[in-house]
């Protein structure tokens, strides 16, 4: 496995595979790997001849309260469950070497980027798009795996790839657990131990209200059981709870599935987020 910082190293390495007819597969990530980057990661090497991780603390996707500073940054306990996982390349850029100070373009994604996170999270979406784009140019990728547990980043990047007839695959991974249903998340290294504890309680919460939309349940009244079954622990405080169209991630109100119903709460410091279908 190598580790390069620069894009020049990542075109020679990929271009180099490529030449020798490999299918290329790309993991991008932020680090702080858990056992939610590495399904997306072994699901590249299952499927892929050469997989590239790219770990880049996006400056441009934190908002100025946010957590960009304190995010966690361990290179090499990331490149070991990389190379155990059998990574190829590692791109490690600096936010220099991936910005250049003249740069003046943006890609942003309309209409799907308004709701859920991006209501409480201004600019956020145009930093991933932004950076999932010049990743790609730089990584050119057959295909790039996303996590569907930040369920409207990967269908922001389906979108994209799409409306700008970008030359890959995205493909979504399912969320990875912990025993007791937490998603995996680098953020919940924030938690202190009574918040971890209370920390189930979001993905039961949603399991709850999965449970009366396949029962009939609106939008509406599945985000009211979701709520009431988060609001019995009083360490969370809810920043959104909202049943949307698995496509177009328009509120469905008093429709019902197909949906996904998505959640955003704060415990303590950590902004945890989470979703569940109901087909
Ligand atoms: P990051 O939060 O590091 O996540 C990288 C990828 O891992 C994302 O596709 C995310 O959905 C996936 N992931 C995280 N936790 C997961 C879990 N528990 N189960 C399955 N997949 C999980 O998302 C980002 O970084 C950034 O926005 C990025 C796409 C890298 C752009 O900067």
């Amino acid at each position: 496995m190598e580790i390069v910082r620069t894009k020049a190293e990542v075109r020679e390495a990929v271009g180099r595979a490529r030449a020798d007819g490999k299918i290329v597969g790309f993991v991008p990530t932020l680090g702080g790997l858990h056992e939610g980057h590495l399904a997306l990661i072994e699901t590249s090497v299952r499927e892929c001849d050469f997989t590239v991780v790219s770990i880049f603390v996006n400056p441009t996707q934190f908002g100025p309260d946010e957590d960009l500073d304190k995010y966690p940054r361990d290179l090499e306990s990331d490149a070991a469950k990389c190379e155990a996982a059998g990574v190829d390349l590692i791109f490690a850029p600096s936010p220099e070497e991936m910005y250049d100070k003249t740069a003046s373009t943006t890609v942003h994604v309309a209409h799907l980027t308004e709701g859920l996170c991006g209501a409480f999270r201004p600019g956020h979406f145009d930093g991933v798009t932004t950076v999932c784009c010049k990743l790609f140019g730089i990584a050119e990728p057959d295909r790039a795996y996303f996590g569907e547990k930040d369920y409207q980043q990967l269908v922001v990047i389906r979108r994209m790839v799409r409306d700008l007839d970008l030359p890959l695959e995205i493909v979504g991974v399912p969320t990875v657990r912990e025993t007791d249903g937490l998603a995996m998340s680098t953020r919940n290294q924030y938690l202190t131990q009574e918040e971890r504890r209370a920390a189930p309680r979001l993905y039961r919460a949603l399991q709850a209200g999965a449970e009366a939309a396949r029962a009939g349940a609106s939008g509406n009244k599945a985000e009211e059981v979701v709520a009431a079954v988060l609001a019995k622990e009083p360490l969370f405080k809810a920043q959104y709870i909202t049943a949307v169209d698995p496509d177009t991630l328009e509120p469905l109100e008093d429709r019902g599935a197909p949906m996904v119903i998505a959640a955003a709460a704060f415990l303590g410091r950590a902004r945890l987020i989470d979703n569940i279908k109901v087909e």
